[in-house]
């Protein structure tokens, strides 16, 4: 692995995102409907459109950015999939017209970022792009590093009789990275698909949040709006802008109807 920038994973990954990842939780899609409050919404990292056909198909504006022209190139070939406002781009710059009444980012693509500063970047112009009342939704892994022995891993995600699939991070707890990766092994050959993140525990994301002017509504474990806890693999976290009148101590309720 040499060098790796904002459009490797998608670049990389174009050609088997679709056969990989075709699943998608229908909480998440409902979800994401609703916080959208009928305005038009944006995604970072639109990819393929995994997420973005589905909710263009319920009738929400849905206008994305991805740094990947292959990862594009896929959601264009899609029915639908070549009206959607698309900005090629680095989402931490968010280089984009208007104003979002939801901005959103899943499946960890936020930890795509790969320092503290282009994170802060990324909630900053994200903070610039929403509208008055608008949100903005972060789907990230709740970083588990007892996971590793000496800093690392393997573990084989996938055994067929004619491929095998290994995951191997390693990890590197002074810059709150992992390098993973994902090596398929098949008759045809060896490929490599590599991974960089940088993680941050949701403490430190509501942080970041709140230098970009922003503070956390809603903290969900899972698309179902289940509670988040200790226990939680993941976090949905739904921030919106700092009103006056907010009170330090009050603690994020966990249902948009609370
Ligand atoms: C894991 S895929 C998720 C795609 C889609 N959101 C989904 O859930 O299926 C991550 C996407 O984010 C894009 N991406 C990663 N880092 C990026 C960055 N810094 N700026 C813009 N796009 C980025 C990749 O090209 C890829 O399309």
């Amino acid at each position: 692995m040499t060098s790796y920038d904002a459009s490797d994973y998608g670049e990389r990954f174009a050609d088997v995102y679709d056969r990989w990842y075709r699943s998608c939780d229908p909480y998440l899609i409902n979800t994401l409907e609703e916080l959208s409050y009928g305005g038009p919404v944006l995604e970072l990292g639109i990819g393929t459109g995994r997420i973005a056909l589905p909710l263009v198909n319920r009738g929400v504006e849905v206008h994305g950015i991805d740094a990947s022209p292959s990862m594009v190139a896929q959601l264009r070939n899609k029915p639908g999939g070549d009206e959607i406002p698309v900005n090629i781009g680095n989402f931490a710059d968010v280089d984009i017209e208007g104003r979002f009444s939801l901005i959103f980012i899943v499946f960890n693509t936020f930890f795509g970022l790969l320092s503290q500063n282009e994170q802060i970047r990324c909630f900053r112009n994200v903070a610039k792009h929403l509208s008055e009342d608008g949100i903005f939704l972060i789907e990230t892994f709740v970083p588990d590093i007892k996971r590793f022995d000496a800093g690392e891993f393997v573990k084989a995600s996938k055994i067929k009789d004619d491929e095998i699939s290994l995951n191997v991070p390693v990890h590197d707890l002074v810059n709150q990275r992992l390098n993973i990766q994902h090596v398929v092994i098949n008759e045809k050959g060896i490929r490599f698909f590599p991974v960089k993140f940088r993680y941050a525990w949701h403490s430190e994301l509501d942080l970041m949040a709140r230098l970009a002017g922003l503070n956390l509504r809603y903290r969900w474990g899972k698309w179902n709006r289940a509670p988040f806890t200790s226990a939680s693999e993941k976090h949905i976290s739904v921030y919106e802008r700092m009103r006056d009148e907010w009170n330090d101590d009050q603690p994020p309720v966990s249902n948009p109807s609370e």
